[in-house]
């Protein structure tokens, strides 16, 4: 399910990223600052403990998030490009690392570096990718995951095409995805319309 998060300074951000004069820096420091922004939309209704905190001026009701419950999984490279942004939210959050490729006879994506905490299959694990394209590469992360066992499997991005939110929807309707837009479409090449063109490139300056 899809979860749509596009308010004025999200709308705001999304601009100053799709602009093709704004450099590296800024991409990234406003890249971390979306990420931040659509986490804290997830964990809207997240389940915490109840308790009590004494301030100053006496005893009150107290609400702590389990941050061991949470895993961020970024999908390598460009999915790093989120990670300062969410631990600024969950700085105890658990951190794995996926790095996908793309087999060119078989059109499949293929795992080359995979590293998560031992007990993942019962954390809250959230996939990382600024760009939701074809949904190739997140459908290869959830698969990896659900044989693994994950049962709790969200996503973040910060842009998403109707034809990967549509393949992630029809596979894993149980996955839900945050995003902060919902472009038109895909160009022949795969690549977002209107988009930021190659994330990875814009987030670490290797065009
Ligand atoms: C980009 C992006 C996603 C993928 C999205 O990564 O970061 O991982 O493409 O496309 P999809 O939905 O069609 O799979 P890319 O392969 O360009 O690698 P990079 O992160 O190293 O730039
Ligand atoms: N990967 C990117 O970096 N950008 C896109 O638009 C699609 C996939």
């Amino acid at each position: 399910m899809l979860h749509l998060i596009t308010n004025t300074p999200v709308k705001h951000k999304i601009s100053i990223l799709r602009d093709k004069r704004t450099g590296t820096k800024e991409f990234r420091e406003i890249a971390g600052e979306l990420a931040y922004i659509l986490c804290y939309e997830a964990f809207r209704n997240a389940p915490c403990a109840h308790g009590s905190v004494e301030s100053p001026m006496g005893l009150t009701a107290s609400y702590t998030i389990d941050e061991n419950e949470y895993v961020f999984l970024p999908i390598l490279r460009a999915g790093l490009g989120l990670v300062d942004g969410l631990l600024s939210f969950l700085p105890n959050a658990k951190l794995g690392h996926i790095g996908l490729y793309r087999d060119e006879e078989t059109l499949q994506h293929v795992k080359d570096y995979y590293k998560v905490p031992r007990d993942i299959e019962r954390k809250t694990v959230f996939i990382l990718d600024p760009m939701l394209a074809t949904g190739g590469s997140a459908l290869a992360a959830i698969e990896i995951l659900k044989e693994q066992g994950v049962k709790d499997i969200n996503m973040i991005c910060l842009f998403a095409a109707p034809e990967g939110v549509s393949a992630i929807e029809s596979a894993y309707p149980d996955v839900d995805i945050y995003a902060a837009a919902l472009d038109e479409r895909l160009n022949d090449s795969g690549y977002i319309v209107p988009g930021v063109g190659d994330a990875g490139d814009r987030l670490y300056g290797t065009k």
